[in-house]
């Protein structure tokens, strides 16, 4: 039964074939692959290792911390500082980059993460999970904040673990997205989801719609037609999910298809959207776009935009394609007015032409 299994290590060798630094890149994934095994023992212990609950500190965006967020972190950097492999480190839970401690080699990558995605499901026991994303750094210098600033379309490896009913790691080096899940009695990731495909067209949307009042039309309109179903524009009935984490909404749309949105809205005018770039849109774009899939801002391509600042928040269309290209189209529709019917100025509001005028 265990016998021609492809374990991570193998795999990882034969696809980093031909890739600048392919040796360092491998061995850092498995540095990450071993900080996911300490994670998902944590969170799978759940109230029985006292690991629930949130603290009184707050990260750099002002969020409560819960215990496990701070235990992730923690377990990402021991696990992947000592290995000459780094020259530094940003994380969601830290407001400046880590620097390597000095007793440690400084290596040619960035690592970039968000430790513990979903993090306010961990107390109801439902699935959370970590993602990250490697960067070149070729320089001598100690990494400063405006090396991290890179497109996204750079990345040298990203992917996620899912801490779900099985523990899943999901990467990519820019040659497909492929998954493994970790068989827990020996210790390995072993590769059972090959070359992830998201189907093209799909009849699934995950968005949360309390936040629907703070919306933009376009995003209005393409979830009022999921809405109306069979009897609407679409044509056919759509099913919605909400999860709150977005890892878990991706593997879903990876396994089946989808659109999951964090759009653009103006709950809070100083935030052009709820999740972040380099640690959460970034990464997972690469995934969604290595597996035939689209991710945009509903304006730009994700991988495209340039970032400004460590913790920038960005809005996220991503999944099944035609569906990511239709919400842009409507963002695109919207933007030129094209949406609404033209209203001939004889007949708008302040005209002679007006019903009431006439009578
Ligand atoms: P994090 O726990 O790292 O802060 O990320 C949570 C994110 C994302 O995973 C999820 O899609 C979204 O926040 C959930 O937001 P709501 O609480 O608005 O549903
Ligand atoms: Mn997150
Ligand atoms: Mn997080």
């Amino acid at each position: 039964m265990y016998l021609g299994r492809t374990t991570l290590s193998k795999f990882l060798i034969q696809q980093l074939e031909g890739i600048e630094g392919a040796s360092d890149l491998g061995a850092l994934l498995v540095d990450v692959a071993a900080a996911v095994k300490a994670i998902s023992a944590m969170t799978a212990k759940g109230a029985l290792s006292g690991v629930l609950g949130a603290l009184e500190s707050r990260n750099v965006q002002g969020e409560r911390q819960t215990r496990l967020d701070v235990m992730a972190n923690d377990e990402m950097l021991r696990s992947c500082e000592w290995g000459g492999l780094l020259a530094g480190m940003a994380s969601e839970e830290l407001e400046e980059p880590y620097a390597i401690p000095g007793e440690f080699a400084r290596g040619k990558f960035l690592l970039v993460f968000d430790p513990l995605d979903g993090s306010s499901n961990a107390d109801v026991n439902v699935s959370v999970g970590t993602i990250f994303s490697v960067l070149r750094h070729d320089q001598a210098h100690c990494p400063r904040t405006g090396d991290y600033l890179q497109p996204g379309r750079q990345q040298a490896a990203a992917g996620y673990a899912i801490y779900g009913p099985a523990t899943m790691l999901v990467i990519t080096v820019g040659k497909g997205t492929h998954g493994f899940t970790l068989d827990r009695e020996i210790g390995n990731f072993i590769l059972t989801h090959q070359d992830l495909t998201i189907p093209a067209d799909s009849s699934e949307f995950a968005i949360n719609t309390s936040n629907a009042r703070f919306w933009e039309p376009p995003v209005h309109r393409y979830v009022t037609e999921c809405q109306t179903g069979k009897s609407g524009e679409r044509g056919r009935d759509f099913n919605m999910r909400w999860i709150a984490s977005m890892v878990a909404e991706v593997h879903r749309i990876l396994i089946r298809g989808g659109v999951f949105m964090y759009p653009k809205d103006t709950k809070d005018p100083r935030k052009p959207g709820r999740l972040r770039l380099l640690y959460e849109a970034n990464p997972i774009s690469l995934l969604v776009e290595q597996a035939g899939g689209r991710a945009s801002t509903g304006r730009q391509r994700l991988l495209d935009v340039v970032p400004e600042s460590l913790h920038q928040r960005v809005p996220v269309i991503l999944g099944s394609r035609q569906e990511v290209e239709r919400i842009e189209r409507y963002h695109g529709e919207y933007d030129c007015g094209t949406d609404r019917p033209f209203i001939s100025p004889l007949f708008n509001e302040r005209s002679l032409f007006r019903p009431e005028s006439r009578a």
